[in-house]
């Protein structure tokens, strides 16, 4: 079937399967790597991209479902002319990944957050990655990258 996506303010005309995932769409048609697979059954969160600013699971939703509902990857946070995003220094600041394959839905969730929340307690923080696996054990790290781009 054909429709319509919205990435990172650009429409596309997606031709995929009822049922395909939104994560297979961005990697396999549309060249997004941001998000990771991880799981694959929405535990991990290694795929999160936002779907109007709220953090989604694009490994369990079908691209499909989404038309009408604009999506931010990973790609989408930079400015046009590549400035990085707050998140994203803060992130190298702390050197928050090791392999960083979780970092890219990490980051994602943490600007969800920080939309709601600007001044997030550590509390918040670990709550709103609390179903955000990172199998190097970077979470201090990563909770100290969004202190310092809440600052
Ligand atoms: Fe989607 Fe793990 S790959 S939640």
């Amino acid at each position: 079937m054909a429709f319509k996506l919205t990435i990172n303010g650009k429409t596309h005309v997606i031709e995929s399967e009822e049922d395909t995932p939104l994560l297979y769409v961005l990697r396999d048609e549309l060249g997004l790597n941001g998000a990771k697979y991880g799981c694959g059954v929405g535990q991990c969160g290694a795929c999160t991209v936002l779907r109007e600013g709220a953090p989604l699971r694009s490994c369990i939703v079908p691209a499909a479902s989404l038309s009408g509902h604009p999506i931010t990857t990973l790609e989408g946070l930079r400015a046009p002319d590549g400035t990085l995003h707050a998140l994203q220094k803060a992130f190298l600041a702390e050197q928050a990944g090791q392999c960083a394959y979780c970092i890219p839905g990490m980051i994602l969730a943490a600007e969800a957050l920080l939309r709601a929340t600007p001044q997030p307690s550590e509390m918040e923080i670990r709550a709103a990655l609390d179903s955000h696996l990172c199998r190097c054990g970077s979470h201090n790290r990563i909770v100290r990258a969004i202190q310092r781009a809440a600052k």
